[in-house]
């Protein structure tokens, strides 16, 4: 049986989902370098370069910090192995699909759950979470999705860390499609465990997710009773690769770090501040063409994500067929809802590289078109 195989020659796609977004050219052409070992002193001061970048992007002095191998999810697995016992009270904001996730994953290693929800698309406010820490006392961790990509909502998180501290909590954050598109400020916000991922607003390819860990939260880590449930994933087995004991643990993925390291240098040579206002800039020039197009933003001004929005699908008009017209005639990735929004709104993602005032433009024209009467 032949199992041969043409030239790989994929579509030019322009990633407008919810990521991966577009690499930059600069990490896709840093990723061609020739390999280095993982016991290489050169490897060894690229993992402390990365590291101290993370921290800048991160906005924090944690020493336990550090990009962890696999997507998102795998840094969403990290934080719940490591900081979850069997028993141990976690309170979870859920208002969307990665907050449900959380829950489950906090299950599987003995968590008591308590979710307080909110309505897909809502956020919770300092009195309802004060509430819910009071209610489930004593509670070991917080949690909450920074940004909700499966709705475009933002949680504020400021004063959340004195909160959830005066209650005796760790508070645990998803900033997968947050950082490096918005502010996200571990040790300002009291943020005790934070993970992200590569492929959004930080404009590398998936495969890696950065994590970050509190003194405090270490100490909850070192003080464990029962091992971490996860060989993988135990920090406190990577931690002795990424400090000076520099143990083997797994063979990291050296093109992923090249392009990471690269990924991040972009995101402090624009600067963290003139990159959140890029976002934003780019995102309000999107929410204007969708109002005169005359469609609807699903989620408030007031808590809108800047790298995500959502916009709701007019009535009578296939969700499918304007997404595959989109993708087949002008080579556009957007996606749908999940869940209670499936089939009631798009994702349109502008992040990292993607978050570019020339992509709205060709986005809005190509929905004009295919949306005829509007605008
Ligand atoms: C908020 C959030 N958390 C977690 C994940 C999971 O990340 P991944 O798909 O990279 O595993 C995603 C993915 O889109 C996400 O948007």
């Amino acid at each position: 049986m032949s199992a041969a195989a043409g030239d790989l020659n994929v579509s030019y796609r322009l990633l407008l989902g919810p990521g991966p977004s577009a690499v930059h050219p600069r990490v896709l052409r840093t990723m061609s370098t020739a390999l280095v070992g993982y016991m290489d002193p050169e490897w060894f001061q690229l993992m402390d370069e990365e590291q101290a970048l993370l921290r800048a992007v991160f906005q924090t002095k944690n020493s336990l910090t550090l990009p962890m191998s696999g997507t998102g999810s795998a840094g969403m697995e990290t934080v719940f192995c490591n900081f979850v016992e069997p028993g141990d009270t976690v309170v979870i904001g859920c208002n969307g699909y990665f907050s449900d996730r959380m829950c489950e994953m906090a299950e599987i290693y003995g968590a008591d759950v308590k979710r307080i929800e909110k309505p897909w698309g809502e956020v919770f406010t300092p009195e309802e979470i004060e509430a819910a820490l009071k209610k489930h006392a004593p509670v070991k961790i917080l949690a909450f999705v920074h940004a909700e990509t499966s709705t475009g909502a933002l949680q504020p998180l400021e004063g959340m860390g004195e909160t959830a501290h005066r209650h005796g909590a760790l508070l645990l954050v998803d900033c997968v499609t947050s950082l490096g598109g918005m502010p996200v400020r571990i040790d300002e916000w009291g943020i005790d465990v934070a993970y992200s991922a590569t492929q959004k607003c930080l404009g590398c390819p998936p495969g890696l997710s950065p994590v970050t860990v509190s003194e405090r939260a270490s100490k909850v880590l070192h003080g464990r009773k029962s091992k971490v449930k996860n060989w993988y994933l135990d920090l406190t087995l990577i931690e002795k690769y990424w400090n000076k004991d520099r143990a083997y643990h797994h063979t990291p993925s050296t093109t992923l770090h090249y392009g990471f390291r690269e990924g991040l240098r972009l995101v402090l040579e624009e600067g963290l501040e003139a990159r959140w206002a890029r976002h934003r800039a780019t995102a309000e020039y999107l929410w204007g063409k969708m109002e005169s197009l005359g469609l609807k933003l699903f989620v408030g001004e007031k808590h809108r994500l800047p790298s995500l929005a959502t916009i709701c699908i007019p009535d009578g008009v296939d969700d499918q067929d304007i997404r595959k017209k989109l993708l087949n005639t002008y080579n556009i990735d957007i996606a749908g809802g999940f869940g209670p929004l499936k089939g009631k709104i798009w994702r349109v993602g502008l992040m990292g590289f993607s978050s570019r005032r020339e992509n709205v433009t060709l986005f809005s024209e190509a929905l004009r078109e295919l949306l005829p009467g509007r605008g």
